[in-house]
């Protein structure tokens, strides 16, 4: 409200001012001609007419306010806030989220013109709330290549069950085609069914009544319309999302739907965030680029996205991001270096980065992005083991120098082209071996969607008497193949392991068989072979 107050009492001041300019001018130079007074007398009062219509609109318009701050608050949870499954959201932040703040309903007048103009749609989530770390992908309907579902997978690829908990993964599909949402709804279900389930990871979109009509912003910077239309969209969707976020948790992590991920980049985080968390500072940067892994306290997120919506149609966000802190700390009395000195204080930069950008279409339509954060480095995308020696083959194709002998020795990992029925990776062991553990993993944190899918674990017993027995039926371990070896696991989640039955004994050989035609291609990450 103090908003408001503030804005009568100036526009009084000012009205005041130019009447008193008005007069001082008029009566300086017009002297004594009573007709030049009378005149004069007429004006003040058309002036005075005028400021008190003026006044009564702000009025009015405050009263509007007022009523649209009241029918916010008694907004009761709408079919709207159902989500795709139909579960009534019940929960505080959505709730929260429902009362328009109003600084939104300054710079963003049209959101009066509908209750629910501000209420997200849910298609995938379960409220979760109170986690140390949210994460906001913004999304947006691409030309090109989307890159969203390799995305969260690289987000999720290395998340302990722990930090899984304290975690929530937005997607913000930025908008407002409800069947177009749906289908990125649906490809996160299909992709991560347990972590919707569990609500680590929800889909969300605006209202459709969010977005004002940007066909007629005002172009600035010589960017274009449709760049100047793109860019304050741009604007919105981010505020939009940290409005939606600052409810669910302790940090706010921004990202981008085309990033991947540094292995054990949640811990990095909480790290970081507990060596500065006294200091002041108004963001962590985990990249250089752009307005990814930028990190703020929750807390913070609604002084932000007040600066945002106020200057959403006049600049881009990364320097609106900048203008808060020239805004914040800099002296216009001093030099740059000053400057950049104290913004830097409010703006800790982290080497090296933990997101790196691997989109190279932007969103908006033409545009060209190839941008890569030099700090991010090169990260390990395998983990090696000593394995026994062993003759290897496969009916795959690998990729470049991912090959599977590079892979079996610890020194890259196994890349193949798209897996199909029948397919095989076989290890025939130098000598019978006596395996009592084994480990394949699959997909990696920046391929983490390139994995085995319905493959099994497979060995093949070096004494004879014990083959005949699996391929009875006698051993409880195992199944037995067409072929002779026993099946003794499968891939679940990207990841097959587990012990192998002493029954077994010395084992000749290892085969990993894929029973049906996959849609990626598949990396093997591990390989790990205990004996
Ligand atoms: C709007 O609602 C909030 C919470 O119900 C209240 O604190 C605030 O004073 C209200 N503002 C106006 C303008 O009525
Ligand atoms: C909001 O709720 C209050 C009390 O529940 C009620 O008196 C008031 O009329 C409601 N306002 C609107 C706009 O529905
Ligand atoms: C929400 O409710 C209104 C009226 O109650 C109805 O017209 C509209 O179709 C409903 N929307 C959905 C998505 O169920
Ligand atoms: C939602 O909250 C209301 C009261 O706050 C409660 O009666 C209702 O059972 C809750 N529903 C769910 C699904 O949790
Ligand atoms: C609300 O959130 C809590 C914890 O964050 C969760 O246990 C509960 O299931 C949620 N309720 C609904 C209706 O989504
Ligand atoms: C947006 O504004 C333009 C120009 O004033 C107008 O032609 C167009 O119909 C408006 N669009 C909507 C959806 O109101
Ligand atoms: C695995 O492959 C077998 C054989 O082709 C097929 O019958 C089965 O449905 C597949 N399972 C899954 C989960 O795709």
């Amino acid at each position: 409200m103090r908003c408001y107050e503030r804005f009568i009492i100036l526009t009084v001041l000012l009205c005041g001012g130019f009447l008193l300019m008005y007069t001082v001018r008029e009566s300086t130079r017009d002297d004594n001609t009573s007709h030049r007074l009378h005149k004069v007398y007429w004006r003040l009062l058309r002036a005075e007419q005028r400021g008190e219509e003026l006044s009564y609109k702000l009025f009015q318009m405050v009263e509007k306010l007022k009523t649209i701050n009241n029918t916010g608050a008694n907004v009761t949870i709408s079919n709207s806030t159902k989500d795709s499954l139909g579960h009534s959201l019940n929960n505080t932040s959505t709730r929260r989220f429902l009362y328009p703040q109003p600084y939104t309903l300054l710079y963003l007048p049209h959101l009066s013109e509908n209750d629910d103009s501000l209420q997200p749609r849910v298609y995938l989530g379960q409220g979760r709330s109170g986690v140390s770390l949210v994460l906001g992908i913004p999304t947006v309907r691409r030309q090109k290549q989307s890159y969203l579902v390799n995305t969260v997978s690289s987000l999720l690829f290395d998340l302990t069950p722990e930090e899984k908990m304290d975690i929530v993964i937005i997607v913000f599909v930025a908008e407002t085609d409800g069947a177009f949402v749906k289908t990125i709804a649906d490809s996160i279900q299909k992709n991560f069914p347990d972590d919707v389930k569990s609500g680590l990871v929800e889909v969300i979109a605006p209202s459709p009544f969010y977005y004002p009509n940007l066909s007629n912003l005002k172009e600035t910077f010589g960017d274009s319309k449709e760049r100047v239309k793109w860019r304050t969209k741009q604007n919105l969707d981010y505020s939009y999302l940290m409005l939606y976020a600052q409810d669910k948790g302790t940090y706010y992590v921004q990202l981008e739907d085309d990033i991947v991920a540094k292995s054990g980049y949640t811990e990095s985080i909480k790290n970081h965030v507990s060596n500065v968390n006294t200091e002041q500072w108004l963001f962590l940067e985990f990249s250089q680029l752009g307005f990814i892994g930028k990190l703020f306290r929750t807390s913070d997120l609604p002084v932000i996205v007040e600066f945002f919506l106020m200057f959403h149609k006049d600049k881009p966000i990364d320097w609106l991001l900048d203008h808060i802190l020239w805004v914040k700390v800099c002296n216009p009395e001093k030099d740059s270096k000053h400057c950049n000195n104290e913004k830097s204080k409010l703006k800790r930069t982290f080497k090296p980065s933990l997101f790196q950008h691997v989109g190279v279409h932007s969103s908006l339509p033409g545009k060209i992005q190839n941008l890569k954060d030099k700090d991010f480095g090169k990260q390990v995308l395998y983990k090696s083991h000593q394995n026994p020696p062993a003759k290897l083959s496969s009916s795959l194709k690998h990729f470049e120098s991912h090959s599977l002998d590079r892979a079996y020795q610890g020194v890259d990992f196994l890349w193949v082209f798209t897996p199909n029925q029948g397919d095989y990776i076989l290890i025939e062991f130098n000598t019978p071996q006596t395996v009592k553990r084994y480990r394949f993993r699959s997909g990696n944190i920046e391929a983490n969607g390139d994995r085995f899918y319905n493959t099994t674990v497979q060995v093949l017993p070096s004494d004879v008497s014990v083959r005949q027995r699996v391929e009875q039926g006698q051993l409880s371990c195992c199944k037995p193949s067409s072929d002779g070896f026993a099946i003794i696991g499968s891939f679940i989640n990207a990841i097959a392991e587990g012990p192998v039955d002493g029954a077994l004994g010395g084992l000749k050989a290892m085969r990993l068989y894929v029973h049906s035609n996959s849609e990626a291609w598949a990396v093997l990450s591990e390989i790990f072979i205990q004996v």
